[in-house]
């Protein structure tokens, strides 16, 4: 293949190599007849396939296929097999239907709940989101299609999304941004990755050196290619320079050339745009080497599978009497034209037109046999004013029911790919509805179909809520097999829902000022910062309810010290103390109780999704390596761990810790401080090595301030006056005795040290 590639580059004009960096029309790459190369087809996804077959003055014409579960519910599921599982139906899929690229999926970090792609992403937690990355990209990989993981990176918002200059420090983007990639790009390795629309820190994300070639390839080892989001490319060459290889769409001829303009012109080496068609033709060539001749996925079977990814995604917040799952209920009031028509997906470049929706009020019907099913509107989603009459209706229905279950949410047209929300508000109709039916009828079970969170302000007049969030084409079924106990709920947050927006981190600065946004709150996103403000959340990230209940013991680890060198082995056992089969999402945090160093409260760290019959024990072993408790120090520009002790903390969410245990972490690597001359005494105090020498001369300095009856009285406040003082401030204090050759001459001595 290398010596066919490396051939085909040396036959290649430099017309046909510029040609190759940029697509043809939206969804291929170019072919070049004269050489037998052929092009490849890629196409949008993540949760399912959406192939443009027609593009037509009537917009796009999509291949019907199967709408699964969105980011938001898979990371909700928190199973690594699951979500590698949907991949592999998205791959079969996509090898069925001649495509060779599924874009997505996507590890952006959900900074603010209003960002309109939430349901596109998967947390707030750049461990859970990186391992969600990880399982789809392997799972879609598996079957010879290639993905794309986007949008690279720290596009967190939709309002100026083309041209927004996201503010972010070093360490922020390296612990939160970046590191909801980084695992899946070393470890899933995805055979492409699309680079985001805005610029980070003034440079555009398609023209970053350092974030395309230094971090991405030079650090992160990653040898796929580079695409553009479509229309990402600000100027053409620049972003070939900074690692960009492949321009999507077809941007009509202009970046082909303008790369050969810069070719003849000696701007762009040639070597530089060879670089970019070999990893094109790799990419072609891997493609078609993967392509499968026999074409067999069952859209039925795949359906079913996506009733099952609902259920295991959907959360469930609220359970007052245990109302759920339904009992006997001879009369039952379904309430919201979102039971008749359900949102269960997002809009934008992910929308997939469904070859079949389950109806939840129909599903509800197939499982309450022997109830009598009454269904009212309740509202109307394409609008928001409250309908009096709708209301009415529903009241009188909910009132002569024994139980009423409300599907209330938001409408498309409050999220979507394109723009943010303003609010976290449900619309004022499906509020006032839930309001005026809690006056008549106290059994209310309401679902809730949302891609972010939204504020639940009736949270008390109702007993159940299950958060069904856009639980795909399935959707209808699995809200039935839940609320009816046919399954049992086993999904948790993948993000915090906040009581009101204003607790947001990001509230602030989201979604910024002009074209620029400071993500002043730096690390602390989601429950990285609640936990640390002690502010309340609603429901805290990683929790969900059960039908049954689950008991944790026997916390071990297998040393109680380590070096950052070493892996530790984390055991315990999980036991299903209730009377359902269920699944638990075990949590596992760490938390370095003594710091130096601002950090969150605690970190997630390691999880697992573990099923047990009801009376069944399980064991669960999760291992943690140096990157379990470093933090990245821009200093050293490395991620660094501080010696001392870590709790390592074992929670059934991130508010509800079960367990803990504390190991000592020893660092291998020293940091070596370097001392100038505005290093304060205090600085120095601290490094055993200069103390002496400090403390020698602090007669001396507390003489020259003045400060000399302090000192002889109480050397040690004597002492913390000083701490401040930089050490050319020795020079002016001193009366002569301290010299700017003596400093040198001692700073050279430390330093050298
Ligand atoms: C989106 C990408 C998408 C691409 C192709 C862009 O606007 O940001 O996520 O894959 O369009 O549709």
């Amino acid at each position: 293949m290398e010596k066919r590639i490396n051939d085909l580059i040396a036959n290649m004009t430099l017309e046909e190599k510029a040609s190759l960096c940029s697509g043809v029309g939206a969804w291929h790459t170019k072919a070049i007849e004269r050489l037998d190369i052929p092009a490849i087809m890629m196409s949008d996804g993540p949760h399912g396939l959406r192939k443009v077959i027609e593009d037509d003055e009537n917009g796009n014409q999509t291949l019907e296929s199967v709408c699964f579960p969105p980011a938001v519910n898979l990371a909700s599921s928190w199973d690594r097999d699951l979500v590698k599982q949907v991949g592999q139906i998205l791959g079969e899929t996509c090898q069925a239907e001649g495509i060779s690229i599924i874009l997505g999926p996507a590890a952006n970090i959900k900074r603010s709940p209003l960002c309109g792609r939430n349901f596109e992403y998967f947390s707030e937690d750049p461990y859970l989101s990186s391992e969600m990355a990880n399982a789809h990209i392997t799972g879609v990989q598996s079957q010879g299609v290639g993905t794309s993981l986007k949008h690279f990176a720290a596009n967190n918002q939709e309002h100026m999304r083309m041209s927004i200059n996201a503010h972010i420090d070093e360490r922020t983007l390296r612990e939160i941004y970046l590191n909801s990639f980084e695992r899946s790009v070393k470890e899933a390795k995805p055979w492409t990755l699309m680079c985001a629309y805005n610029k980070i820190n003034d440079i555009f994300c398609s023209e970053h050196q350092e974030l395309l070639t230094g971090i991405l390839r030079d650090e992160w080892g990653y040898e796929g290619l580079v695409v553009s989001d479509w229309g990402a490319v600000n100027e053409r060459v620049d972003a070939l320079q900074a690692g960009l290889e492949l321009e999507m769409p077809s941007s009509d001829g202009i970046g082909e050339k303008k790369i050969i303009e810069a070719v003849k012109a000696g701007i762009l080496k040639e070597s530089t745009l060879d670089h970019a068609v070999r990893m094109i033709l790799n990419l072609v060539f891997k493609a078609l080497e993967n392509k499968r001749t026999f074409h067999a996925y069952d859209k039925n079977q795949d359906h079913s599978k996506a009733q099952k990814v609902a259920e295991e995604s959907m959360v469930l917040l609220r359970n007052k009497d245990h109302i759920l799952p339904i009992k006997e209920s001879k009369k039952i009031a379904v309430i919201g034209e979102f039971a008749k028509k359900p949102r269960y997906q997002g809009g934008g470049s992910s929308h997939i037109k469904s070859f079949k929706v389950d109806t939840p009020l129909d599903e509800i019907k197939k499982l309450a046999t022997d109830a009598d099913v009454e269904y009212a509107q309740g509202y109307d989603i394409n609008t928001d004013e409250i309908d009096n009459t709708y209301i009415e209706e529903a009241k009188e229905k909910a009132q002569q029911s024994e139980l009423t279950i409300v599907f209330a949410g938001l409408p498309e047209r409050y999220e979507s790919e394109g723009y943010d929300r303003t609010h976290l508000k449900l619309p004022p109709n499906h509020n006032r509805l839930i309001e005026e039916v809690a006056k008549v009828q106290e059994n209310i079970i309401v679902v809730l179909s949302n891609g972010s969170p939204v504020e639940i302000p009736w949270i008390n007049s109702v007993k159940g809520i299950l958060e069904a969030y856009l639980g795909g084409q399935g959707m209808g079924r699995a809200v039935a097999n839940l609320i009816f106990g046919k399954s049992n709920p086993c999904g948790k947050l993948a993000e915090t829902f906040a009581v009101r927006l204003n607790h947001n981190p990001s509230y602030l600065n989201f979604p910024g000022e002009g074209d620029q946004v400071h993500y002043a709150e730096g690390i602390f996103v989601g429950y990285r910062y609640y936990e640390k403000k002690e502010i309340n959340p609603l429901f805290p990230f990683g929790f969900g309810l059960s039908y049954t209940s689950f008991d944790y013991s026997q916390l071990r680890a297998d040393k109680t010290e380590i070096t950052d060198e070493e892996t530790l082995q984390v055991s315990f056992k999980v036991k299903n103390t209730g009377k359902m089969q269920g699944k638990e999402i075990v949590q596992l945090y760490v938390a370095k109780p003594e710091t130096k160093i601002i950090r969150p409260l605690k970190e997630l760290k390691g999880f697992a999704k573990v099923e047990l019959e009801p009376g069944q024990e399980k064991a669960v072993t999760i291992e943690l390596n140096k990157r379990s408790f470093a933090y990245y120090n821009t200093a050293i520009k490395d991620w660094h761990v501080e010696s001392g002790d870590y709790h390592i903390l074992i929670g059934a969410s991130s508010a509800d810790i079960r367990l803990q245990t504390t190991v000592s972490v020893t660092s291998t690597v020293k940091i070596k401080p370097f001392y100038h001359r505005n290093t304060t005494i205090g600085e120095l105090m601290e490094d055993p090595k200069a103390k002496p020498v400090i403390e020698q001369m602090a007669q001396q300095i507390t003489k020259g301030m003045g400060l000399s009856d302090i000192s002889k009285e109480n050397p040690a406040i004597a002492l913390n006056m000083v701490r401040y003082l930089p050490l050319r401030g020795l020079i002016n204090f001193s009366k002569g005795a301290f010299t700017e050759a003596i400093l040198e001459e001692i700073l050279d001595k430390l330093n050298r040290n």
